[in-house]
């Protein structure tokens, strides 16, 4: 890479207007690369704000496939869908999970039926149905892994019986995506994406999302004996690597600004396609700094996003992917 001296070389001149800039600009960020994650709950035309997420709440079953035909109108590519399951449904064994009725998959449906162009992604993790908040099943403290696999693998054939599209495994269990992948093949799924969690730290950065799954207050210790290490890196790797060769189409790096290195190592070592999840607290930090004036909300969003495709992302879950639509659409 040769770069010339001064004054041959001056950096200031593809700086020097609009035109010059948009033709020298590397990465850019298009209503394609977004995914949407939207909060579900039970009811009827009624909605729950999430006071930790300004702007989000949580949607019932005719709303969601409102948001899902404002995100197929905005050209949003995907929707994902987490759930609030009422406290009265969350057990030990987690069964919950794979009722082919459940929440998510009644959804899943209504939103297939209403716009079937949109891609679904449904999360496969059994926090949401665990009265202990974790997301394997925990037995005398423990979190069982080969049961929990068990577990997760019945819930990934229901969500695509559903008629989901993009499977995501969030939960972090050894395994899983071998045992999902040929339980998707038997059941006849054979296009049904699994999108690997398979970099996804311990993060204190998850905070307003359990508040909006209402898993906050259940979860008892931490989850960082299956949530990877923040010190770790080379493990990433390790891990992108297993689940790509157990049958994941798409890699997930999660949170996803402080870990933008991770990004970058898995997409030059691997190629393959990566999300990153801007997660609940990142969206929190811009938005509550933005409503008390302390940063220009719209242009850090925007900013926050393009960091991503600079760090070789192909796609980003991100709660902003309505406004980040609606701003690319001027
Ligand atoms: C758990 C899950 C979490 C998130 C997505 N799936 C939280 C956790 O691991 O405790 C976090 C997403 C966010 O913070 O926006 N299955």
């Amino acid at each position: 890479m040769a770069t010339g001296s001064f004054p041959a070389t001056r950096f200031r001149r593809t700086k020097s207007s609009d035109a010059l800039r948009r033709l020298v600009r590397e990465n850019t960020l298009s209503v394609d690369d977004l995914i949407w994650p939207i909060f579900i709950r039970e009811g009827e035309n009624d909605e729950t704000p999430i006071p930790s997420m300004p702007g989000v709440a949580r949607l019932t079953l005719d709303r969601a496939v409102r948001a899902a035909e404002e995100a197929a109108e905005l050209g949003i590519p995907a929707i994902c869908l987490f759930p609030y399951i009422d406290t009265s449904l969350k057990t030990e064994t987690c069964e919950e999970a794979w009722s082919p009725d459940n929440l998510s998959n009644r959804v899943t449906r209504a939103i297939k039926d209403a716009v079937p162009e949109i891609a679904v992604m449904t999360d496969v993790a059994l926090d949401p149905y665990n009265i202990n908040g974790h997301d394997g099943i925990v037995r005398d403290g423990i979190i069982l892994n080969d049961e929990s696999v068990e577990a997760l693998v019945k819930m990934t054939v229901a969500q695509a019986d559903a008629g989901s599209n993009i499977i995501g495994p969030s939960d972090m269990m050894d395994g899983r995506i071998g045992a999902m992948r040929a339980a998707l093949e038997a059941a006849g799924h054979t296009n049904v994406c699994i999108l690997s969690y398979a970099a996804k730290y311990a993060s204190a950065f998850y905070g307003p999302f359990r508040d909006a799954v209402g898993a906050s207050g259940l979860l008892k210790g931490d989850k960082k004996t299956y949530q990877m290490d923040p010190g770790n890196a080379e493990e990433a790797l390790r891990l992108v690597e297993r689940d790509l060769k157990e049958g994941a189409d798409m890699i997930m790096v999660k949170p996803g600004m402080p870990y933008l290195d991770i990004c970058r190592a898995v997409s030059d070592r691997f190629g393959a396609p990566i999300t990153a999840y801007q997660v609940s607290g990142e969206y929190a930090m811009i938005t509550g700094a933005a409503e008390r004036g302390w940063i220009d909300g719209d242009k850090a969003m925007m900013e926050s996003l393009l960091a991503f495709k600079r760090a070789g992302c192909d796609a980003i879950l991100t709660y902003f992917a309505p406004d980040v639509a609606r701003a690319l659409k001027g």
